[in-house]
């Protein structure tokens, strides 16, 4: 069975219960294609999970978009992958670059969180990706791999509920979006070091998104590409055009 796309809004710290009860009447009013086709998911804040969850069409999942890096307890400020489960959140997206940059959370840190998550039964959209000045220095693949490494070594073989979102961050809210090659040559290579660290199954099976800039106008043609299995979408998954990236599921 081939990868089913997936696509991930993410909205960051955005919204308030006005205006996410609207996003969320919009997401419900579209007409998207079929859940065999294609798996959606959205990341409101912590706060608004539960609303949004209670309100949104069953075809589209929620997801957190952090948690703790181990069991909850006297972590002020923090929210455990235990808390997630027991609110029936399946996702967290772990390791965005405004963590790792804003936050200085390292390569460790994503991983041992990726490994914690996981074993609490969370699925895990894993986020990776180089800055300007790594890309231009020529160094885009060692970082993505670094960061790769990083999860390999907290959660070892154990791929099947991790999603890689590939997010450039000189693409992430620049409006600077990677060209279809560009996000494919990275994606290739990502395939490739799931083939030769973890296995040729995982290689084949593990989803690989693109994040960065992504719209309506520019879906189509990325989700041409042979290794882009989807998209973690951050402004326009704000919009009422985050229903034509879901559609441009293919
Ligand atoms: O996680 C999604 C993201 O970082 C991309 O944001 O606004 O460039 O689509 P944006």
């Amino acid at each position: 069975m081939g990868r089913k796309f997936f696509v991930g809004g993410n909205w960051k710290c955005n919204g308030t219960v006005e205006s996410l009860s609207k996003l969320v009447g919009v997401l419900n009013a579209g007409e998207i294609v079929s859940t065999d086709i294609v798996e959606v998911v959205v990341a409101p804040t912590f706060i608004y999970l539960p609303m949004v969850k209670d309100k949104l069409r069953k075809e589209i999942q929620v997801s957190a978009q952090n948690c703790w890096v181990k069991k909850g307890g006297a972590y002020t400020g923090e929210v455990s992958a235990e808390q997630l489960v027991d609110m029936g959140i399946p996702y967290v997206i772990l390791g965005h670059s405004e963590r790792r940059h804003i936050l200085k959370e390292s390569h460790d840190f994503v991983g041992e969180k990726c490994a914690y998550a996981l074993s609490k039964g969370l699925k895990v959209i894993a986020c990776i990706g180089e800055t300007l000045d790594e890309r231009e220095a020529g160094d885009t693949i060692k970082v993505c791999a670094q960061q790769l490494d990083a999860i390999k070594e907290a959660i070892g073989d154990n791929w099947a509920n991790v999603v890689v979102a590939y997010e450039p961050v000189w693409a992430i809210g620049t409006g600077k979006v990677a060209t279809p090659e560009q996000a494919e040559d990275v994606h290739l290579e990502v395939r490739k070091w799931l083939a030769e660290n973890v296995s040729a199954e995982v290689a084949e099976s593990t989803r690989i998104l693109y994040g960065g800039s992504v719209t309506a106008g520019n879906c189509k043609e990325l989700a041409k590409k042979p290794n882009v299995d989807g998209f973690l979408v951050g402004g326009a998954s704000l919009k009422a055009e985050f229903i034509d990236i879901i559609n441009s599921a293919q």
